[in-house]
């Protein structure tokens, strides 16, 4: 039986260095795989999914990687159509939508809800973005990204610039990177800061240094993994508003960078990155959003087959 068979998606915490591995391995394995072998592997299998927040890429991509290995998907991407606004609870929401799928997909602006939801769940539960706690399979797709690209992970020098504080993306990153043997730059606004809380533990296991200073890293960096201010969780938009465009990478910073670095971005974009920098052949975020879909075929595929693929 492979590890994954029935398995939630909680947290990237929950993965060791071998488990990654074997993901980017099976990741291969769908990109090696034809069309047509590839339909053969959740031939007649539904995937559900629940977004209580917005999304394009993450829904689509669950969408698009279900479609490319046989399966189908349903579900309810605006909360604001269904029994929720006639006050139905998460956990009835969860219950029915248990019954019509073989594997759930939850998005949800509450830290712990994924959690809460594969207790209630009797199939497995993936977490697309839960508060501003994690988005695992975000990771596992950056994660990816960093090893098809610069042919390793271990060794790199990685910035990591933008909303530390509020972006999820960041924490997931950050735990999975965890494994691996490498220096990161924490780059953010003062008041965007990683928070401490969250990072207690990776603090022990990873090189980190923070700062607000993004000049000073740029020659240095082999990945900038950018990030979009969390414009939504800020308590108050006044603070939103001193923070807005802090940072924006374009063309002037990337010629100070090594040749070969890469830009990646978890998208959507705002302002952060600009648009003359995506034709340069260091920005990486649309293959980025392009793996996003192998790696969760992937996913989906040792979820829902005991012997693998
Ligand atoms: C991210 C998210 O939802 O956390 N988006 C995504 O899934 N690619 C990042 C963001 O919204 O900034």
């Amino acid at each position: 039986m492979n590890e994954f068979y029935q398995k939630d998606i909680i947290s990237i915490k929950d993965y060791t260095k071998e488990q990654l591995e074997t993901i980017f391995t099976s990741t291969d394995k769908i990109l090696n795989l034809s069309p047509f072998d590839r339909r053969e592997i959740c031939k007649g299998k539904t995937l559900g999914y629940l977004f209580y927040e917005p999304s394009t890429r993450t829904r689509l991509s669950f969408d698009s990687a279900m479609a490319s290995i046989g399966g189908n998907s349903l579900g309810i991407s605006d909360i604001t159509s269904s029994s929720t606004q006639k006050g139905e609870s998460l956990a009835d929401t969860v219950r029915i939508m248990s019954i019509y799928s073989d594997i759930l997909v939850l998005r949800h602006p509450l830290d712990g809800s994924s959690r809460f939801a594969a207790e209630i769940s009797d199939k497995p539960v993936i977490n697309a973005g839960s508060g501003t706690e994690e988005h695992p399979t975000q990771a596992i797709q950056d994660l990816f990204t960093i090893k098809k690209e610069k042919k390793k992970i271990d060794g790199l020098k990685i910035g990591i610039v933008g909303d530390l504080k509020y972006g999820r993306t960041v924490y997931s990153l950050l735990h999975g990177l965890g494994n691996y043997d490498v220096d990161v730059r924490l780059i953010s606004p003062e008041s965007l800061r990683i928070r401490s809380d969250s990072t207690y533990e990776i603090k022990k296991r990873l090189d980190l240094t923070e700062t607000t200073d993004i000049e000073e890293h740029l020659d240095d960096l082999d990945v900038l993994y950018v990030t979009r201010i969390q414009k939504e969780r800020f308590p108050d938009e006044e603070e939103y508003l001193k923070v807005k465009g802090s940072y924006v990478v374009g063309l002037d910073m990337l010629k100070r960078m090594k040749d070969d670095a890469i830009i990646l971005h978890p998208l959507p974009r705002i302002d952060e990155i600009s648009a003359d920098v995506d034709k340069t052949k260091n920005a990486k975020y649309f293959e980025q959003a392009e793996y996003g879909k192998y790696t969760r075929s992937a996913l989906l595929g040792m979820i829902i087959n005991e012997n693998g693929f």
